[in-house]
């Protein structure tokens, strides 16, 4: 049976969320307008018009969620900072009404014998920021830089782990390529600055961060997906291999020294146009621990209708494999193949899982959530985890995507990945089955 001793006192058991998705009160005590809030405001972006306005309403009932994570018997708590609360414009002059939400967060969280474990930047770009061009304005830099230097000098006496960043690869890709995302813009002209600026935030984050916080734990987050060819041939083989530059490696790649994989991404080479004097340099950051976000598995194919890319995800309802309501294809050999993947890289000291879970259909009955598929799916890659790490994987921690049922994205409240039963009317928190199963776990005797 599996067991939380397995893994070794030291691993970092918790679970992960971000401000956009359960905070709410989007307009409470001065806080500015991020660019989801904008986005969610317009029709026919989010699934039923859903928004965050309100969420799980978190701002005002944090006390009551953190008792229920200790009852939970969570350690480590990974939440983000939403920037505007603290710079309602992104810039300038601080809101301290932000910074009092977030010091109550912090403090209770340690009261209660939770360690904080903090992303700077989920996705929630100041809007302000955005009207100036957002990521693909070069100044962003700075100021993501200045938000980051005002968060570790009101933070960073009581909070040690920091990860600059959620999964850039998703918000360039959904927000600046495909714009499904807020802010909604498209086209490889708006991506590819993007991913340059957003790099050089990372990287030049985390320095102003450590220059201040000489000690902190310093990691940052990536998204990842095991990926299969199609078939043997070699177009899918190539097309496999450039997808995974794209969805793998292309941050990564720069903050370890690499540079960016132009090499096996052709259309990459314009990212050059972007970079300045010493940019090569600016991206390098030796980060204390990489944070990893797997879900699933992809399977690519050749495709000539894709443009530059040349090559497509074949979707896992075309596969007729276990789904979850994200229709991600349920693999755990995923988690297993990414970890050895990541492991390759020798700059690489330490690897977390920082977000892993699954949205799958809970039924209420009887007051009660048998989310038996959600329990199974936990337990499953925790399995591969384990076997990694006893293969010789340097992986650290594992953090549960996500506590209760939340806003996600442009699912709207649809697909419900916590572990806890949000009901969105009346606010209620239900334990799920896998809730009690994780506190069962997580139970030291
Ligand atoms: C990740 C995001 C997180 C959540 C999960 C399901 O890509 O980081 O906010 O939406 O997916």
């Amino acid at each position: 049976m599996l067991n939380r001793k397995q893994f070794g006192e030291d691993f970092h058991w918790g679970i992960s969320t971000a401000a956009y998705q359960i905070e709410g009160a989007h307009t409470a005590d001065g806080k500015g307008a991020s660019i989801w809030d904008t986005f969610s405001s317009q029709r026919k972006k989010i699934y039923a018009n859903h928004h965050g306005n309100h969420a799980c309403d978190f701002y005002n009932r944090y006390a009551d969620d953190l008792q229920l994570l200790k009852y939970l018997n969570i350690p480590n708590f990974r939440f983000s900072l939403s920037w505007t609360r603290i710079l309602p414009t992104g810039q300038g002059q601080i809101n301290q009404k932000g910074i009092d939400f977030y010091d109550r967060l912090i403090d209770k969280s340690l009261e209660l014998g939770i360690k904080p474990w903090v992303t700077l930047y989920h996705w929630d770009l100041p809007q302000a920021i955005e009207n100036k061009g957002g990521w693909t304005n070069r100044e962003v830099v700075n100021w993501f830089g200045d938000y980051v230097e005002i968060c570790a000098k009101k933070f960073g006496d009581r909070v040690n782990d920091w990860m600059i960043m959620n999964e850039p690869m998703v918000f360039t890709g959904a927000g600046y390529f495909l714009g499904v995302h807020a802010p909604g813009r498209k086209g490889l002209k708006n991506f590819i600055p993007a991913v340059h600026h957003a790099a050089l935030s990372q990287s030049v984050g985390a320095s102003r961060l450590k220059n201040i916080r000489k000690d902190s734990n310093i990691g940052t987050t990536f998204s990842c997906s095991h990926l299969e060819p199609y078939s043997n041939s070699e177009k899918d083989i190539l097309a496999t291999k450039r997808v995974d530059a794209l969805l793998n490696r292309l941050f990564i790649e720069p903050a370890l020294g690499l540079g960016y994989p132009t090499g096996d991404l052709k259309l990459l080479d314009r990212i050059y146009n972007y970079f300045q004097h010493n940019d090569e340099e600016l991206l390098k950051f030796d980060f204390d621990f990489i944070g990893i976000q797997n879900y699933t598995r992809e399977i690519i194919t050749h495709s000539y209708l894709v443009p530059s890319l040349h090559a497509k995800i074949i979707k896992a309802d075309k596969r007729k494999v276990q789904k979850t309501l994200m229709n991600w294809e349920v693999y755990p050999d995923s988690i297993y193949h990414i970890l050895k993947k990541y492991n390759e890289y020798p700059q690489i000291k330490k690897i977390i899982v920082t977000e892993n879970g699954a949205a799958f259909n809970d039924v209420v009955f009887d007051g009660k959530i048998n989310d038996e598929q959600r329990t199974t799916y936990l337990k499953d890659h925790l399995k591969k985890i384990l076997h990694a790490k006893e293969d010789g994987v340097k992986v650290g921690g594992y953090f549960v995507w996500t506590f209760t049922d939340n806003f996600e994205w442009a699912e709207g409240f649809y697909p419900r990945f916590g572990i806890v039963h949000t009901n969105f009317e009346t606010q209620e928190r239900t334990i799920k089955q896998s809730g009690y199963w994780y506190k069962e776990f997580l139970q030291l005797s």
